[in-house]
């Protein structure tokens, strides 16, 4: 049926969907590509709902209005003071069947979203392209079941991808791995990177308790780091946890909600032990995405660092050059300046909006922000909005 349509928008992306004629020709290609990599997608109790949504991206491309064949310029323009060429970096999808699987994140209740308004949220914006990823806990939805961890990654790698495929010129994604299994999760992250085309990959603060300098995530690092190329780590701040005997417990001590304020926690915990153990030393391939401007981090360095003295300048290195440094959230009416107390080079900072998760009538206050902020020239800010993301990613991603 829509065999043409399928035809013209993924020609250029991918030969062997050119095969793919119809939804179930979608389905089976899905099956059978877990099946060669031994993931057993059946293990999801959702995944004929999964496989449907997936399907009907493809189906739909090209039919709605929020198709990248249709030209949203003249809506960004009109709605848009300049830049009205933004790249976010920081953005996430919520297919309804994950969030029937995933109704709560950082006890707060997981954001509903579709496509058409994601895409009508960037031309408001001014937003030209996004770079997508699912949001904590990422594919850790089943601790300690190896079986249905690694079958939700890769349903999770073929929904954002059919988004990405079916609208190439405004969307591009990072991917999810199975981690803790780190050989599965090797593995995912070639087939996502080779394969699907993702540009990163997004790993969480933890892994079932378990923060990413640990020696058993050591592996990991060093194979994506060996991949050719520049390689990209988005790591995204999750729920923290204790875990006691075999069961995790979610370890927030507040009356607030873990999302609140814990989320910036995380991300001051993931990276201190990333720096301590020297993993973000030793893989110097490896780029890192970091939401939030840093979260707590900043505020913590010269506290975890200043005790390590060997370690602080090739550290500030680091933070200077291979890290890169998202805005998302409410961060640019003060807190940036964090980052800047460091004097890491506004060159590493990136532009994100964490769609749809930080709220829609948060999103014009933070906007309007960065283009206000009175310590930044103008050629800084384009920088910030574009032109620093274009640094990192290259040729990964389609611009316009
Ligand atoms: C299945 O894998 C092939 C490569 O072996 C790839 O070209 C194709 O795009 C994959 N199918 C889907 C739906 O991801
Ligand atoms: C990084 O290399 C140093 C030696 O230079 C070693 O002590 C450390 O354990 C290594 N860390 C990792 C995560 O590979």
């Amino acid at each position: 049926m829509k065999t043409s349509i399928l035809f013209s928008l993924l020609g250029s992306t991918t030969l062997s969907l050119l095969t793919l004629a119809s939804a179930s020709d979608v389905t089976d290609t899905i099956i059978s590509n877990a099946s060669a990599d031994d993931i057993d997608l059946s293990a999801l109790p959702n995944l004929d709902a999964a496989l449907n949504e997936i399907a009907a991206v493809y189906e739909n491309a090209g039919t709605t209005p929020t198709s990248s064949k249709r030209d949203i310029g003249p809506i960004s323009r009109r709605q848009t003071p300049s830049p009205n060429n933004i790249v976010d970096v920081h953005t996430h999808v919520v297919p309804s069947w994950y969030q029937t699987l995933v109704p709560v994140t950082g006890q707060n209740p997981t954001p509903n979203w579709d496509l058409a308004t994601h895409l009508s949220f960037m031309a408001s914006e001014g937003i030209s392209h996004s770079v997508i990823g699912f949001s904590a806990p990422g594919p850790n939805v089943y601790p300690g079941d190896k079986k249905q961890t690694l079958a939700l990654a890769r349903i999770m790698n073929e929904q954002v991808a059919a988004y990405c495929r079916t609208n190439p010129q405004q969307l591009s994604f990072y991917a999810v791995v199975p981690l803790p299994y780190v050989a599965e999760a090797i593995n995912e992250a070639n087939y996502a990177l080779d394969t699907l085309g993702a540009v990163g990959i997004v790993l969480t603060s933890n892994v079932e308790g378990l923060y990413l300098g640990n020696a058993q995530f050591t592996s990991f690092f060093d194979a994506i780091n060996k991949r050719q190329g520049r390689q990209i780590l988005y790591i995204h701040p999750g729920t923290p946890y204790l875990k006691v005997g075999s069961t995790l417990y979610e370890a927030n001590p507040t009356l607030y909600t873990t999302g609140t304020i814990e989320f910036y926690f995380e991300t001051a915990r993931t990276l201190m032990d990333l720096t301590l153990t020297q993993t973000i030393h030793n893989f110097t391939n490896i780029h890192y995405v970091i939401p939030h401007v840093g979260g707590a981090f900043t505020t913590s360095i010269d506290r975890i660092l200043k005790s390590v003295p060997p370690l602080y300048d090739s550290s500030m290195q680091i933070y200077s050059t291979r890290f890169w440094w998202d805005s998302a959230g409410p961060t640019y009416f003060h807190q940036v300046v964090g980052l800047m107390g460091f004097t890491i080079p506004t060159s590493q900072y990136l532009f994100g909006t964490d769609y749809p998760y930080a709220p829609s009538f948060t999103q014009a206050g933070s906007l309007a922000a960065v283009k206000a902020a009175t310590w930044f020239t103008d050629a800084e800010k384009t920088a910030i909005f574009s032109g620093n993301a274009k640094n990192l990613f290259g040729n990964k991603i389609k611009f316009y």
